[in-house]
Formats: structure tokens, C-alpha cells, sequence
């Protein structure tokens, strides 16, 4: 039985910021982020949109009635999490509606945490094949202003739906993955900003692709020539390319030049949205089959998943027949030409713009924010969430 991708969609906030601008305020050469890093927008999350909301927006754009109705399992891989009891799934499973009878989680392992929630999913419908799993990856990566990490920020959410019979990606069964206890990027329980040592994390990103590639060479027997494409996770895109480099040697010129060509389709969407944690890999993979035209049906896609901290894992899935009709590439394409851009200045002041710690009763201004669902405020300790439609 072929279990895999299903649905995918994404969601950004509404608001970004300009590289260049950035760079200069900061008193950097702007080729730094757009060509050094890799990045040319970064997405900002309003007050009003959390991973809660990010992940729902995301949901509500690819799930029908059938979707809700089927749906017996919501798995929500998540680093901003909200609350250190209740799952994060939980609310999306109330604001978008789902069948009551399913289970709802929420995983974590840093950006890692989609990808074991597309595995855990892959086992679920492997004993029962009838249902649907919704896996979500939603985040806000916050570093701080004029900190080492600022240029790799950004916000947003992929979600999926994994089934029997995908009509978009048939995820294959071999897998290769590693687990080390490293310090290279965390985020205590009291810090709304991540902790990183940028490059011990780039060393150990890079060593954990090369360990699990080779793993995965030796229990499937195939070599470059048999991928099409390989994405990455992109805490910014010239990681990527990094990660590749480290292994394009080992196949023909024909190899590395599809290769490459490949990631650079999978770096569209990234370059224009930033990090986003669990959903980046998955951000980059949507990329790829939506800004690739020339993919055909079939193509075996490598996937390296890197979680700080660390676990990292390779796997792959094939492109089912027809796969770019279930597709939504204008409206994602409209998603990030629709966004509003964000002044340096202004980016600052929305980004100390932050809850109140003790979680004291607040309203916030919904209107704004052209999100069907928003974070409309916190009375009593709870978050509240609007469905404006
Ligand atoms: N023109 C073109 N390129 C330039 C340039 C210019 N004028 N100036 C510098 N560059 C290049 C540098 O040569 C360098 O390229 P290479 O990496 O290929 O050598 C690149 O720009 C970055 O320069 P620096 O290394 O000097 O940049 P930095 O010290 O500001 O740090 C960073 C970069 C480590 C990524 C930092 O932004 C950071 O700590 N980010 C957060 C951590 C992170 O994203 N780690 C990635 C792996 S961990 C992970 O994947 C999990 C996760 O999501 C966090």
C-alpha cells in the first residue's frame, strides 16, 4: 500500500521585511543576506497570528468536509509552542471543525518535529488505512533584534494531509536517522528567543546530512543518480546548497547539474518567507513542485530533515501520476505578491511587540490582519482565537 503526501499548503503572515533594508540598517553589505545567507524577504509574524493560528490558516486552505470527517489523527510538529500542558493541536482541531474522534498531539524535537509526525502518520495508516492524518509544522523563528541569527528568522506553517493512495508523494519505507546530544541551538523555557551557536550548528547540520545520506546509500543501494531533486531543511537557503555540495562529487556532471538546478526551485518560497522551523524542509519540498515545471511523474525526491539539538533523518518519496493538479501554486504565488512590506523601523516595533508575559487580560486589534483565523486575545489564561468567516 502507497502511504504519503496527500494535500500540502502553506500559510505566511501578512507582513514582511526587505533583505537589503535589513542589511543596511544593520551596517552590512546587503549581498551578505541575499547572497551570503540566501535570503531576500523575511516573513513577521503580527501580534495576532501565533503557531496556532499560522498552522490553522495553513490547514484551512487545503481541507475539505470529507478531510474534516476522515481526519482521526492531528499531529502538530511545533517549537513556539503555547502552552506547556495542552497541545497546540487541540485548538486547530476545534477551529477548523474536525471529527471528534481522533487523537491530537503535539511533537517536539526543534525544526525535526513535522518529520516525526509524518512518520508516526505513515504507521498509523499503515494499520489503518482508511484514515487521514493531518501533520502540521508551524513557527516563529525569533533570534532578536541585531542578534547573530536576525537575517534568519521568519514565520509560518506547512500542512499536510498523509493517507493510503497519495495523490502527490508516495513516501518510500527505507529511512536513515541519528540522534546526538549537541548544544548547537535551543530555546529554554523562559526565553521567547532561540539560543545558537551559528557555527557549531552549520558543522553539525552539514555532518548529520553526510552520516545519514551515507546510511541511507548503504541499506537502499542508490546513489545520486537516482534523485531527481533532494530538499533541504532551510534555516536559510545557501544551507542548502552547503549540505549538497558536501555530496554532489559523488555522482556524474549530469547528476550535480540536476541537482542543483533542483534546489534552486526548492529555494523560492523559502527565500521569501525565512525560517520557519518544522515547516521549512516542507516549505522547500512545496517549492520545488510548484516552481519546478519540468518534474516528471515518478521522480524519486530526497528529503533531510535537521532538528538542533540534534536529529536529523533522510528519506524519500516518489511523485505520483498527475500529482501537479492537486497542487494550489497561484494561490501560494498570490499568498507572498499580496504581503505587506514592513519598514525596518516598523519590523522592530512589531517585534517587541509581545504578549504579556504574566498573562494578564488583553484585546488585540484583529482587523488588520487579513488571516481568516487570528489570535483575538488572553483573558483568564487562555488564549482566545477569531474564525472571521
Ligand atoms: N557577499 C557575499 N557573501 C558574503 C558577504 C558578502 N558581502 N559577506 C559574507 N558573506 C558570506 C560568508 O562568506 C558566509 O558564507 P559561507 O557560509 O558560505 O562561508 C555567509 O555569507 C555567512 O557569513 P558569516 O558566517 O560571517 O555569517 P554570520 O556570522 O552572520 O552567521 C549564521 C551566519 C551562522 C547562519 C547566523 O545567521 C546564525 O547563527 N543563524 C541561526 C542558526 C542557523 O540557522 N543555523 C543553521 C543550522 S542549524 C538548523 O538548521 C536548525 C535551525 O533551523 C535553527
Amino acid at each position: 500500500m502507497k502511504i504519503g503526501i496527500d494535500k500540502i499548503g502553506f500559510y505566511a503572515p501578512h507582513l514582511f521585511l526587505d533583505m537589503n533594508k535589513l542589511a543596511v540598517a544593520r551596517d552590512v553589505d546587503p549581498a551578505k543576506y541575499t547572497i551570503g545567507i540566501g535570503q531576500e524577504k523575511m516573513a513577521i509574524a503580527p501580534i495576532t497570528q501565533d503557531a496556532v493560528s499560522l498552522a490553522a490558516n495553513a490547514a484551512l486552505n487545503i481541507l475539505d468536509d470529507k478531510d474534516k470527517e476522515d481526519i482521526d489523527f492531528v499531529i502538530f510538529g511545533t517549537e513556539s509552542g503555547i502552552d506547556h500542558s495542552k497541545s497546540a493541536g487541540v485548538y486547530i482541531h476545534d477551529l477548523l471543525g474536525l471529527n471528534p474522534k481522533a487523537r491530537t498531539i503535539e511533537v517536539k524535537q526543534a525544526c525535526y518535529g513535522a518529520t516525526a509526525g509524518i512518520q508516526m502518520a505513515k504507521g498509523h495508516i499503515a494499520l489503518h488505512p482508511k484514515s487521514k492524518v493531518l501533520v502540521l509544522g508551524a513557527d516563529i523563528a525569533r533570534y532578536g533584534l541585531n542578534s547573530g541569527g536576525e537575517a534568519t528568522q521568519g514565520a509560518g506553517a506547512v500542512a499536510m494531509v498523509i493517507s493510503a493512495d497519495p495523490r502527490i508523494l508516495a513516501l518510500e519505507d527505507k529511512s536513515a536517522y541519528l540522534t546526538a546530544d549537541i548544544m548547537d541551538f535551543w530555546r529554554p523555557v523562559y526565553s521567547d528567543t532561540a539560543m545558537v551557536d551559528g557555527k557549531l550548528s552549520n558543522e553539525k547540520y552539514i555532518s548529520f546530512f553526510e552520516s545519514v545520506w551515507e546510511d541511507y546509500k548503504v541499506q537502499s543501494g542508490f546513489g545520486l543518480e537516482d534523485f531527481t531533486a533532494i530538499c533541504f531543511h532551510l534555516p536559510y537557503t545557501k544551507m542548502g546548497q552547503k549540505a549538497l555540495r558536501a555530496i554532489y562529487e559523488q555522482g556524474t556532471e549530469e547528476d550535480k547539474e540536476r541537482l542543483v538546478a533542483n534546489l534552486e526551485a526548492s529555494k523560492t518560497y523559502n527565500k521569501q518567507v525565512g525560517n520557519i522551523y518544522t515547516g521549512s524542509l516542507y516549505l522547500s519540498l512545496l517549492s520545488l513542485l510548484e516552481q519546478q515545471e519540468e518534474l516528471q511523474d515518478g521522480a524519486r525526491i530526497g528529503l533531510f530533515s535537521y532538528g538542533s539539538g540534534a536529529v536529523g533523518e533522510f528519506f524519500t518519496g516518489v511523485l505520483q501520476p498527475g500529482y501537479r493538479k492537486y497542487l494550489n501554486t497561484y494561490d501560494h504565488e498570490e499568498l507572498l505578491a499580496s504581503r505587506t512590506e514592513l519598514s525596518v523601523d516598523a519590523y522592530e516595533t512589531v517585534f517587541e511587540d509581545t504578549l504579556p508575559a504574566d498573562g494578564s487580560t488583553v484585546e488585540l486589534e484583529i482587523e488588520s490582519d487579513p488571516a481568516k483565523i487570528a489570535l483575538s486575545g488572553i483573558s483568564g489564561h487562555m488564549r482566545h482565537y477569531v474564525h472571521k468567516d
